[in-house]
């Protein structure tokens, strides 16, 4: 019996994966078919497959080509998958060529010509509209974005605003996209916006693009109120749109993998979370200097309270702030403390203070380890009560890491919500409520959150 193996993702299944299945079969008298998971996807940087692994599997199913299907987790797997099924044929298609000569030594390859004019990229494309998205603000976030959402299938970088025109026009012309002065103009020629405006801003900018019918991303904190927040999703509700709090941590494979690892039990119940960020800024920038809206907290506080909220929750019974100010009186390092009915976490941020910014996550257990940048997570560790025992992980983090939020905005948009756990509405809405809460205790509120 001669037997074949073929793999691919087989996202909307078309003509080309049929014929390629059939001519495979004819090669043979048993076909086994390889199906990619969408983790494996994402590592080798397919970030926009539509169709879940069950569909997929479904579709090459429903062809009666396939004798067996299998599952590729992971790159390397081909080789021991021929040995291990005692594979005589390996057939690809010929946009491979070259690629798996390698497998000669274990196997005949064969490439078999691609059909042409058709590929799972052209159906996506053509199923969905291009969302055309404009940015508002123009500082160094903005500037990490642009190239961040090329690598994004669906999306176009389409036009810029800010307030400051000259900003605005330097950035367009880098960029080679629109630029307006008029924000009407702006959010005609866009469906969607990108907010990277400094904290303060963004309350009113999202409340703009929303009633002009925009759905939004944006940056972290989207708000500095509990209320703000609040009416903001309410909004977008009321409109049918798409709001994202951009929290590049939360969309990232490597913290997913990280929170799913918390959530299983492995560490036992967790009682204990202590996230820190620590970044030496210069003491002149915008970050140090601006004494309502600045400082360590608002700028780096809603990372660490990213798992901090997604482990224990939204229902905290206390909230206390240590604070180092420096001497314009702005907090240059911070340490909010809260008390959850389950246990304890603290998320600790520097600006003007260098710390070690690990993430630690304690349990009945066990605990996991994550040494800075642990929010851009790409390597972690689970201890146990023996020290011998350790157990490690590691996940890709690919660029900026905005590529991530940027597929699962594009994703919600599209129509698929699976994306909303990653950072949930009530997740975002308490975050702004603690950072109120600090403005509050800094005695920053009395200047008024919203403007
Ligand atoms: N294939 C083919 N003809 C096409 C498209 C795909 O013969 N027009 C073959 C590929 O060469 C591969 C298998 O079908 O052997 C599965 O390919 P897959 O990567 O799932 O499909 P694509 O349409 O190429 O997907 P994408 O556009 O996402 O790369």
């Amino acid at each position: 019996m001669t037997k074949v193996i073929t793999y691919g993702t087989y996202d909307l299944f078309h003509e080309g994966h049929y014929r390629l299945l059939k001519r495979a079969k004819e090669l043979g008298d048993y076909l086994i078919v390889g199906i990619t998971t969408e983790k494996y996807d994402l590592e080798r940087g397919k970030l926009n497959v539509v169709d879940s692994l069950i569909t997929r599997v479904e579709n090459v199913k429903k062809t009666g080509f396939a004798d067996e299907i299998i599952i590729e987790e992971a790159s390397g797997q081909k080789v021991s998958d021929v040995q291990k099924y005692h594979v005589d044929i390996f057939a690809i298609g010929s946009d491979w060529i070259g690629q798996f000569d390698y497998m000669n030594d274990y196997c005949k390859v064969v490439y078999l010509e691609r059909t042409k004019n058709i590929s799972s990229t052209m159906l996506r494309e053509q199923n969905k509209k291009i969302q055309k998205i404009g940015i508002i603000g123009t500082g160094r976030i903005a500037d990490r974005f642009v190239p961040e959402a090329k690598l994004v299938s669906g999306v176009n970088t389409q036009a810029v605003y800010n307030p400051h025109f000259e900003s605005a026009k330097r950035f367009a012309e880098k960029w080679e996209i629109e630029v307006y002065k008029e924000t009407e103009e702006f959010y005609e020629s866009v469906d969607a916006v990108y907010i990277a405006s400094p904290h303060q801003t963004h309350y009113g900018y999202v409340k703009d693009a929303l009633e002009h019918g925009k759905h939004v991303l944006c940056e972290k904190p989207m708000a500095l109120k509990r209320e703000e927040a609040e009416e903001l999703f309410a909004c977008a509700k009321e409109r049918g749109l798409v709001l994202f709090e951009g929290i590049k941590t939360a969309y990232c494979p490597g913290f997913e993998k990280l929170i799913g690892i918390a959530c299983s039990g492995m560490i036992g119940s967790i009682r204990y979370i202590d996230a820190c960020f620590t970044k030496l800024e210069d003491e002149t920038k915008r970050e140090l200097t601006d004494l309502r809206y600045g400082g360590s907290f608002t700028e780096l506080g809603s990372y660490c309270l990213l798992p901090v909220i997604k482990l224990f929750g939204t229902d905290y019974s206390d909230l206390r702030f240590d604070v180092i100010r420096g001497e314009n009186g702005l907090d240059i390092f911070t340490k909010a403390s809260l008390t959850f009915s389950r246990g304890i976490a603290t998320a600790t941020c520097g600006l003007g203070v260098k710390s070690e910014g690990r993430l630690l996550i304690a349990g009945t257990k066990g605990y996991i380890i994550v040494e800075a940048p642990w929010w851009k997570t790409t390597y972690f560790e689970v201890h146990y009560e023996n020290p011998g025992q350790v157990d490690k992980y590691s996940e890709r983090f690919l660029g900026e890491g905005l590529r991530y939020e940027i597929r699962d905005f594009l994703n919600m948009i599209n129509g698929s919500d699976k994306s909303e756990f990653k950072l949930k509405r009530s997740s975002s809405i308490a975050m702004a409520g603690i950072m109120e809460k600090f403005l509050e205790t800094e005695g920053r509120y009395a200047f008024g959150g919203k403007e």
